[in-house]
């Protein structure tokens, strides 16, 4: 039987499939350290669990709203205000099926062949992906460690064409920990106001997982005049440890977001509503632990940069935010060939972790992997000491 072409025009996800790879050769009785699923390895919340349960004994197993219920629409509005500075009416917030879905439903909703979408390279796995399945462009843009891969104002007006549609912003970012502040959104503002065709999708589902700057810097409240065309993509699978539970939340123009219902309504309906529940109770309930949280990620971080640059051939900067080090493994590229192969060397050593070409990193001329150091300490040490062996 034949797939679609739109289907045809889309690989399964590389990270995933690194994931199931691992699992699998666990099943075979091989002892892998999987670093290549992006998820807190933290418990989720006990105050989230309950109020779970206690949807479930009220009976709340029923349809809800496509948009979402009416509790969590309020509850996400107060989470944009409180955590992003972002204020926005529960009218313009959209509950999806996790983040995945609330970008997935923005893309289709708006684009068409034809359509460019400028996505700043090392990007994650799922926005080039999205776009082909619509039927509209990849423009790769290429950012660099040097520049903590930012995008400048400069790379940014230079990629913009009539044909741009989209720009696809992710702060903090995966894979490479990239934060932007307010100075360089505001420069990115000022040549977005140049180009009034372009949306812009922020993604800001790692906002609380920030190291370096206290406050959040997000576009649609650093660039109040650009708001109009900004779709603030947030949710409580990273920062609540609920990946399982797919709720993922989009804040925006209430055109795009009525756009989105409308195809979610014939998608999934609705998000389940028992993690609707859930995500209340993670946004209104208490958030001092995620202070704690954050600091057990910064110690991990520190441990993975220090054991990452200690090893000949690899280096890493400090990533800013998110949960991951992007690795750099050029020197040993002539040893290995590409990065997949690298990554392949090293899983048969026991540890799991995903090339830099699935980030797009050929775009920026970029070779090495990724880890995910949502993992405990013991772990992250044990797996460091199997990478070093496996490289001598
Ligand atoms: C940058 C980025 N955006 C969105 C998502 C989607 O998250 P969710 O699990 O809520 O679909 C992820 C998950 O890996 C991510 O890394």
């Amino acid at each position: 039987m034949n797939i679609s072409q739109a289907l045809s025009r889309i690989q399964p996800s590389r990270t995933n499939a690194m994931t199931d790879r691992a699992i699998a050769l666990r099943e075979e009785g091989r002892d892998i350290i999987s670093l290549s699923v992006g998820e807190p390895d933290f418990p989720t919340p006990p105050h989230v669990v309950a109020a779970m349960k206690d949807a479930l004994d009220a009976g709340d197993t029923r349809y809800t709203a496509v948009a979402g219920t009416a509790a969590l629409r309020r509850a996400s509005a107060l989470h944009y205000e409180r955590d992003l500075g972002l204020k926005v009416a529960p009218s313009q917030v959209l509950v999806s099926s996790g983040g995945k879905q609330s970008i997935f439903l923005a893309l289709m909703a708006t684009l068409n062949p034809g359509d460019d979408v400028l996505i700043p390279a090392p990007w994650w796995v799922s926005y080039p992906e999205i776009v082909r399945f619509s039927g509209a462009s990849v423009v790769p843009v290429a950012t660099y460690a040097a520049d903590g891969f930012r995008l400048s104002a400069d790379a940014l007006a230079a990629a913009i064409t009539p044909k741009t549609r989209w720009l696809l912003l992710n702060s903090p970012g995966n894979p490479t920990g990239a934060t932007y502040s307010t100075a360089d959104l505001q420069a990115l503002g000022e040549v977005l106001r140049r180009h009034p065709q372009v949306l812009v999708l922020s993604d800001d589902i790692y906002a609380p997982l920030r190291y370096k700057d206290a406050v959040h810097a997000t576009l649609a409240v650093d660039c109040p005049d650009l708001a109009n065309r900004v779709l603030t993509v947030s949710g409580v699978s990273k920062s609540h440890a609920m990946t399982g539970l797919r709720i993922g939340v989009a804040a925006g123009p209430e055109w795009l977001i009525g756009a989105m219902g409308r195809l979610q309504s014939h998608v999934s309906g609705n998000a389940c509503s028992i993690s609707q529940a859930g995500a209340v109770a993670a946004f209104e309930g208490p958030q001092e632990f995620l202070l704690d949280w954050r600091e057990r990620f910064r110690a991990r971080r520190d441990l993975c940069v220090e054991a990452i640059n200690a090893i000949p051939g690899l280096s890493t900067p400090i990533p800013d935010g998110a949960f991951y080090c992007m690795i750099d493994a050029a020197p040993l590229m002539p040893r290995f060939g590409d990065d997949e192969a690298l990554a392949m060397h090293l899983l048969e050593n026991g540890v799991a972790i995903v090339a830099a070409s699935a980030f797009g990193g050929a775009h920026c001329g970029f070779a090495g992997f990724r880890i995910s150091f949502a993992a405990d300490e013991a772990k992250l040490t044990q797996a460091f000491a199997r990478i070093a062996s496996a490289l001598k």
